[in-house]
């Protein structure tokens, strides 16, 4: 294909590929099918890859991330961005109203709408170009998350044709919805990370990842609900958000003009259930004054405009009576105490159990066996404890006495400096400790055993046949026909399942043993860059840190998992048996030799390298690093905002050029 035909096919794959994911992502309707649609992304990504001078910044192929952010630059909002007034009360919304009407009179309109219950982002569109987007921060200045912004697909990086001025502030709000919640969630607990509370903490948290490619995978999504900037051509707020969606923007179908308070009070009162269905946490009805006039005439305190208030609902809440205490034990042996209540009807489900987290918040709540307590739900889906009807204690009561010793196995428990959660500390002889680690092991991202389930696992252990992970491999069929539970076929398929598991590729096998903290993607970036469990284990700080998004956590926990005697012999167990526990040879052999002899020139900048850090990934893998193009040159790796005369060279010289994702593929054996 040449630079013509590629520029042109890019232009139309880009411009079809923007107006299905407008039709999908805002208007509720798909004009292809996915597949249809990954294969024109593929195709778009193939090409940028080829001609990465053809790469557009505004690229549908953006959403899929890749870059790396290590410090969010602060960035001072153009116009500040404040709170709203709140209220719980109908009594001070009718205040509020009035102060309104003094004011202006009576002749003017409200806009109600949800109030989304995420995180406030104010985007910067520069002739009709996503160019910059801001957290709130604290109002007066916030973090620029630009490039993991750019993965939510309901954010449109080019507008639709339309009226707007040539460089205007969008503003709305990040949300993850309660499925995507509940889904991610998960997969934290399961890699031993503590669970995020509600979706609002995990929209946040989400916003600040380094690497955009993982933000990309959350399926954040975003409403919004306000513009600012000179030269608009409409007058009132409820044109602007009409406007805001013709323009290719996601916002709220929902948002609705009232005339008086007994509509705006009919719109709070349908929403207060009918949110419940909405799939999204919302927590109250933003009104706001219509006219932009008119919000000039009320204008604003120090901390918010006079022109809206916001009413929340209060969170739906019960009480009910404590009827105990247990304690959860789970695989890292960090102790959960959870409340098991009198059951109780809450925001239409039965509560039985409510997690009270740690020793801290109960002592917090003050907590005393058989108290009345408060639970509510708001945004996050497992109830809490709120609070305790001091009235109804018992007087002879006593507080909740936090457990000393582990309530499965009797051992003492700990509490690291710092730290919230209790542990046991008996690692290889606590029960569900062992038998976590083990399913965890099995799981279907680690070794992807069948047949072995939880209940399996259980089994095994409680009959004494496996305690550790390295035990599996010694498992004999008979040993499993002796147990009731197995029949001749189920015997053999679990036994072929774990010899199958010896094929499985290092990295799986990094992220399987379990070492805190690696989860999967990191256990392939640790595997990428060590190669082999030798050198992984041989990498001290500085190494371990030098692994991209590798963090001074990460490497502390890897050290002090080959710092125990217990792991080391596990491992060589493991490696007896004959697990990977390297990049395989063809990989190996292909990093060495494919690069050995090429002259590599880097341009313009580079995600996951400084320059003299690819300099020295160049010259490490055998090949030599120049810094200008010439015949010579085998070829050109390009960043954002190459060199042009670099870029000019190439294409005169026809030497290839390739992006940073290629040449890093090329290292991993995969390219070339
Ligand atoms: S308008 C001057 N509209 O709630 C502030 N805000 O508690 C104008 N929020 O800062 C904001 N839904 O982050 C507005 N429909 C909505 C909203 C909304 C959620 C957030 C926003 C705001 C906060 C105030």
């Amino acid at each position: 294909m040449t630079h013509q035909e590629a520029k042109e096919r890019i232009a139309k794959l880009s411009a079809d590929l923007e107006k299905y994911n407008y039709h999908y992502y805002i208007l509720s309707e798909s004009l292809v099918s996915d597949y249809e649609f990954d294969k024109m992304l593929e195709e778009l990504q193939t090409l940028e890859k080829d001609f990465p001078d053809l790469q557009l910044p505004h690229s549908p192929t953006q959403r899929v991330g890749g870059t790396v952010t290590k410090d969010f630059k602060t960035v001072k909002h153009k116009y500040p961005m404040m709170s709203l007034a709140n209220t719980y009360s109908e009594a001070e919304l009718r205040e509020f109203d009035e102060r309104v009407r003094k004011l202006i009179g009576n002749n003017f309109e409200y806009v109600c709408e949800l109030k989304f219950d995420g995180v406030a982002i104010g985007i910067t569109y520069i002739d009709g170009k996503f160019a910059y987007a801001v957290t709130r921060g604290d109002g007066v200045q916030g973090d620029d998350v630009s490039n993991n912004v750019k993965t939510i697909r309901s954010i449109p990086l080019k507008l639709l044709p339309g009226d707007y001025p040539a460089e205007f502030e969008i503003r709305g709000e990040i949300i993850m919805d309660f499925k995507t919640f509940e889904k991610v969630n998960a997969e934290r607990v399961e890699i031993g990370e503590a669970p995020a509370a509600n979706p609002r903490n995990f929209a946040s948290g989400t916003l600040k990842l380094q690497n955009s490619s993982e933000v990309a995978k959350r399926n954040l999504n975003c409403f919004l609900y306000a513009l600012h900037g000179d030269g608009f051509s409409f007058t009132t707020h409820f044109e602007s958000l009409n406007k805001a969606k013709q323009w290719g923007f996601k916002t709220s179908e929902y948002s609705a003009l009232c005339n008086d308070m007994e509509s705006v009070l009919k719109f709070i009162n349908k929403w207060e259930t009918k949110r419940e269905q909405l799939g999204y946490a919302t927590d109250g009805v933003v009104i706001k004054v219509n006219e932009y006039q008119n919000q000039q005439e009320l204008g604003y305190t120090a901390k918010s405009p006079r022109w809206a208030i916001a009413y929340k609902y209060k969170a739906e809440n019960a009480s009910t009576q404590l009827l105990s205490v247990s304690y959860q034990v789970g695989r890292t042996g960090a102790i959960t105490p959870v409340a098991n209540l009198q059951p109780v009807v809450l925001a239409g489900t039965v509560v039985k159990r409510a997690s009270l987290h740690n020793a801290d918040i109960i002592e917090k709540l003050g907590l005393y066996e058989n108290d009345f307590v408060f639970v509510e739900k708001g945004g996050e889906i497992i109830p809490k404890v709120t609070g305790v009807d001091l009235a109804k204690r018992a007087i002879d009561a006593l507080p909740i006495k936090y457990i000393t010793h582990c309530p499965e196995c009797g051992t003492e428990l700990i509490r690291q400096e710092g730290e919230s959660a209790h542990y046991c500390p008996n690692e290889t002889g606590c029960k569900p400790q062992i038998v976590g680690r083990i399913e965890h092991f099995a799981s279907r991202k680690a070794m992807n055993i069948d047949g072995l389930g939880s209940e399996t696992v259980e089994l095994l252990v409680e009959n004494k046949l496996v305690t550790n992970i390295a035990d599996l491999y010694d498992l004999k069929k008979e040993d499993l026909l002796a147990l009731d539970r197995f029949a001749e076929k189920s015997a053999t398929n679990l036994i072929e399942g774990i010899q199958a598991s010896k094929n499985i590729p290092f990295e799986k096998v990094l992220f399987a043993i379990g070492i805190r903290y690696v989860g999967d993607t990191v256990a392939k970036k640790l595997a990428l860059q060590f190669n082999n469990i030798e050198n992984l284990q041989a990498a001290d700080n500085n190494a371990l840190v030098a692994t991209p998004e590798i963090g001074e956590k990460i490497a502390i926990s890897v050290q002090q998992y080959f710092a125990e005697e217990k792991n080391l012999s596990a491992l060589q167990r493991l490696k007896n048996a004959g697990l990977q526990f390297q990049i395989s040879q063809e990989q190996l052999a292909l990093r060495g030799d494919k690069l050995k002899g090429l002259i590599i020139v880097a341009t313009g900048t580079l995600a996951h390298y400084k320059r003299d850090e690819i300099k020295a990934v160049i010259e490490q893998s055998g090949a030599k690093a120049a810094s200008g193009v010439s015949s010579k040159t085998s070829f050109v790796i390009a960043g954002t905002d190459p060199g042009q005369s670099k870029i000019d060279k190439a294409n005169e010289l026809k030497i290839k050029i390739i992006n940073e994702e290629e040449f890093m593929e090329m290292l991993d054996g995969k390219g070339l």
